[in-house]
């Protein structure tokens, strides 16, 4: 049966991410991906993701490397981000790291002071596309954004820091600034704490697959050095 269980789609809506059994393949993974929405095209134009690690790729903080990952949110860039995200895991990591880690944005929302909230909502900042070609514009978005269908939390805490959606590119040129000043630094510090205090940790058995409210669910990725890690990444609109 090519639809999610009933127990992972009431976890998916009651704490914002579930994982499924082991499936049988990339068909089953897709069909279930398909089955909470539309799979839409991701930076390469694909419908479906290779996360695996590059070689030579060890400066650039992105799905290519091993580096850990801060949290963010998935192409905020876009209006809307994609509603669910789902990895579909083909290699697991056996060294220990390559986790997949996510903590809820309605809580942390929740539990910030009137001057953050208000920031938070209020405050529109330029949200770039991860497709870096002239005619494919990003959008001026809040770091939570109420719209009818529901709340939209937008995050990178790299690209708050330092302008960038990527890290460790010191040698490049036109080095960005952060696009909410010292303010948007202040509240990436607040949201990396939050993080790590409130994060859930997830090593995806192999097989499985990990799907996430994206609208909803900070996400972030530990560092490994099992290069063998494969998973396969689905974006799903709603
Ligand atoms: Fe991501």
């Amino acid at each position: 049966m090519n639809v999610l269980s009933p127990e992972t789609v009431r976890e998916l809506s009651e704490r914002g991410y579930a994982l499924t059994r082991p499936l049988s393949g990339p068909d089953e993974a897709a069909a279930l991906a398909s089955s909470l929405g539309t799979l839409v095209p991701q930076s390469t134009g694909e419908l479906t993701y290779d996360i695996q690690a590059h070689p030579g790729f060890e400066k650039v903080r992105d799905t290519r490397s091993a580096h850990a990952l801060r949290p963010h949110t998935e192409a905020p860039g876009q209006h809307p981000p994609p509603r669910y995200l789902a990895l579909h895991c083909r290699v697991q990591a056996t060294c220990g790291g390559g986790q997949t880690m996510l903590a809820d944005a309605r809580a942390f929302v929740a539990g910030m002071d009137e001057r953050t909230r208000r920031f938070a909502h209020e405050r529109e900042m330029y949200w770039p596309s991860y497709v870096e070609d002239a005619g494919v514009k990003g959008h001026h978005k809040p770091l939570v954004e109420r719209t009818e269908r529901g709340t939209i939390n937008r995050l990178s805490c790299t690209l708050l820091r330092t302008g960038d959606y990527s890290e460790g590119l010191e040698e490049r040129a036109g080095r960005q600034e952060p696009p909410l000043g010292d303010e948007g630094v202040a509240f990436a510090r607040q949201a990396l704490d939050f993080f790590r205090d409130h994060k859930v940790s997830v090593l995806i058995p192999e097989d499985a697959m990990l799907i996430w409210d994206n609208h909803r669910m900070f996400h972030s990725r530990s560092s490994f050095t099992d290069t063998r890690r494969r998973l396969t990444r689905y974006w799903i609109a709603d």
